[in-house]
């Protein structure tokens, strides 16, 4: 079950459903900005947003059953060079979430077990536990039938380079066992981000599958690096082009709505979009730490430079419960870190620009 939040879990049943930041806003009549989410800082890119708006003119038909453009679009985006070999193992998703729990519902039964950090999305382990794996506990020595790791890691902020994470992959799966990667968040890596993802190694998922029968899938939410968590669009990159085929028999039709569709075919064309997000989110995030510690020399600030959030260890339960109310009462949310992930001196606060920051450090002063 859930980890229930000892105060509340707002919107959230804690005994059926995952706690997730990002609901606070609408029940705020101060509301400023979300800290409590790790959407990119720059907001919905405004092209995207146009194109979405529009489509809602022609919302009274059905979306297409094949998801295109879009899909290709979203293909090409991720393999300029080698869209058109690489494209059928492709599959969008009504936000990753909908691919989490349908590609965990396809895994070999058996046992589940989480990437090698503090911590991880949770979302992975509640469909391991509705679908009834035995859940293997982190520093497990023993392999899985199927592994699910964050990279980078929501919300602690850890990340591993290729030959980290393949060799993760060797010594935690079981051969004929699926891995599930997210790299919802890697494309912040830079603008070589393809080449530092999972999705460009073609060669070793080929050589997994055939030598191991390891099926690897590298799940993305869109709703984060385009700031459109009310859209609900997600992909997976599957080992082979009969995954895709085995996803797309139980997935529900048109699972992916007009609007979301209209808006990733026109976001991935967005360059000048990216280029700010990868200039600008490291230094808001740097810039955003060093006043922080300078108000509070003990916190710890955990997370790879060009991240979109900030995993901070307060140091005391109570204080990060402070921080947590003050920041909501001043109109700008932060996640704590108890809910889920049981780590109650922790809060995560998103990468946002200077002005919210500092009614962000104003609501703290008292602390
Ligand atoms: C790492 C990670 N993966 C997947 C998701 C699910 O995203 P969505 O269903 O909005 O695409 C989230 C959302 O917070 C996330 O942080």
């Amino acid at each position: 079950m859930p980890t229930a939040d000892t105060t509340s879990n707002g919107p959230w049943d804690a005994k059926l459903q995952q706690f997730h930041g990002g609901q606070d806003w609408a029940h705020m009549d101060n509301f400023v900005e979300d800290f409590s989410v790790t959407t990119n800082a720059f907001g919905m890119p405004d092209s995207a947003m146009a194109a979405a708006i529009q489509s809602i003119s022609h919302s009274h038909h059905y979306p297409p059953a094949d998801q295109e453009p879009a899909r290709s679009s979203l293909a090409r985006f991720l393999w300029p060079a080698e869209f058109e070999s690489e494209q059928n193992r492709l599959i969008l998703g009504n936000g990753a979430s909908e691919l989490i729990d349908l590609v965990i519902r396809m895994a070999p039964k058996g046992t589940w077990k989480p990437g090698p950090f503090r911590t991880q999305y949770k979302e992975y382990e509640r469909s391991a536990r509705n679908n009834n794996f035995e859940l293997l506990p982190v520093d497990s020595a023993d392999k899985a039938n199927v592994a699910c790791l964050v990279n980078p890691c929501n919300p602690t902020g850890d990340y591993l380079e290729l030959p980290d994470l393949k060799r993760w992959i060797s010594a935690n799966v079981l051969p004929g066992g699926y891995v599930l990667i997210d790299e919802s968040m890697q494309p912040w890596h830079s603008a070589e981000f393809r080449e530092h993802s999972l999705t460009s190694q073609h060669e070793y998922i080929r050589k997994m599958y055939d030598e191991y029968s390891i099926s690897i899938f590298v799940m993305h939410s869109w709703t984060k690096l385009w700031c459109c968590t009310g859209l609900r669009l997600g992909s997976v990159v599957c080992p082979t082009v009969d995954h895709m085929r085995a996803i797309k028999k139980v997935q529900v039709p048109w699972s992916v709505n007009v609007v979301a569709l209209a808006f990733l075919n026109a976001v991935v064309a967005d360059e000048t979009y990216l280029r700010k997000t990868w200039q600008m989110t490291p230094v808001w995030r740097r810039q955003t730490i060093n006043l922080l510690q300078k108000m509070f020399p003990g916190w710890v600030f955990y997370g790879r430079d060009f991240l979109s959030w900030i995993w901070v260890d307060t140091g005391s339960e109570t204080t990060a419960q402070k921080a947590v109310d003050l920041a909501h009462a001043a109109g700008v949310p932060v996640r704590s870190g108890r809910p889920g992930y049981n780590l109650p001196s922790f809060v995560r606060l998103a990468v946002r620009e200077p002005t919210k920051v500092n009614v962000l450090l104003d609501a703290w002063k008292s602390l």
